[in-house]
């Protein structure tokens, strides 16, 4: 017998992670999974897409696992309060995914006795890079998600204080923003666009694989490669002097602060 899942909110998160369960039917086995979503064309695509049942907020299904996976703006309170009502907590965990809304705020709007799983997880679960943050609240244990949540991607249990950070961190934005500019960089020296995309692609994967295989932090690498008063340690030179480290670092912690900021506004 498989698990039965049970979305609310079928937006794109959702839909990576429904498409890599799918993919991995072998190991986890699914007999459901429904999808609650406002959007009557949006159920209908994940619906013909996914082969997904959509189901109506008064609907309430004999599920394994809820996932909450509406927006912080929107009202997720009343969401968990309509949880409360449908579910039964003997039976169903519930896993929310909506950045920056916290463990005790679910609580709230759930009630008592509740497992609860807070996750961040990213859609790179499409090419089997995911990796999810996770906290569970003190009724949750890792038994109850760990199987479904390793069907899309890796998964690292952290405290919750970790969870926002996480979000800021990890999503992919960061490394397309570098790629980006890395490829405006190629065909401003000169490079065709094609050319310069094909040859950042290569060398940020190769690069992560050599950095992967010598197990070594770049430092180690940037050593060998920065040859005294060479091509190298100029480029460095010139990344330092123009904040590059800095830019980043400052994102990151925008954008933590703004997961924050988003959590703390939800209701
Ligand atoms: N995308 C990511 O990479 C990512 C990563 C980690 C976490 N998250 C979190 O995951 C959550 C969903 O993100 P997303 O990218 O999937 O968002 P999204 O694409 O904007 O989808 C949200 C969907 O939920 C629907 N919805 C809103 N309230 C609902 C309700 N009460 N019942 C049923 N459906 C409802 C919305 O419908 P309407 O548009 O009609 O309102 C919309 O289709 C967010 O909290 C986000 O913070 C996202």
């Amino acid at each position: 017998m498989g698990a039965n899942l049970y979305f609310i909110g079928g937006g794109n998160m959702p839909s990576a992670i429904i498409e890599a369960v799918r993919r991995k039917a072998a190991a986890y086995p699914v007999d459901h999974i429904w999808v609650e979503e406002i959007s009557r064309e949006r159920a209908e695509y994940l619906a013909s897409t996914y082969n997904t049942e959509t189901a109506s907020p008064t609907d309430a299904p004999d599920a394994d696992i809820v996932v909450i996976a509406v927006r912080p703006q929107d009202d997720v309170a009343g969401v968990a309060a309509s949880v409360a009502r449908r579910f039964d907590p003997a039976k169903t965990t519930v896993i929310s995914i909506v950045a920056g809304y916290t463990i005790a705020k679910l609580e709230q709007g759930l009630g008592h006795g509740w497992r609860v799983a807070r996750i961040i997880p990213n859609t790179l679960t499409t090419v089997d890079y995911g990796y999810s943050g996770v906290a569970l609240n003190g009724a949750a244990a890792r038994e109850d998600v760990d199987a479904f949540l390793n069907t899309f991607g890796k998964v690292l249990y952290v405290e919750e204080r970790l969870i926002d950070v996480i979000t800021g961190f990890y999503p992919p934005n960061i490394v397309y923003h570098f790629i980006d500019a890395y490829v405006d960089a190629g065909v401003l020296a000169g490079l065709p666009r094609d050319a310069a995309r094909a040859i950042a692609l290569d060398t940020i994967i190769g690069g992560t694989e050599f950095l992967k295989q010598k197990d070594v932090l770049p430092q180690v690498l940037l050593n060998i490669n920065n040859s005294p008063g060479g091509v190298g340690i100029t480029e460095a030179y010139t990344l330092n002097k123009t904040g590059f480290a800095a830019s980043i670092q400052s994102a990151v912690l925008a954008a933590v602060e703004r997961t924050t900021a988003l959590g703390g506004d939800a209701k």
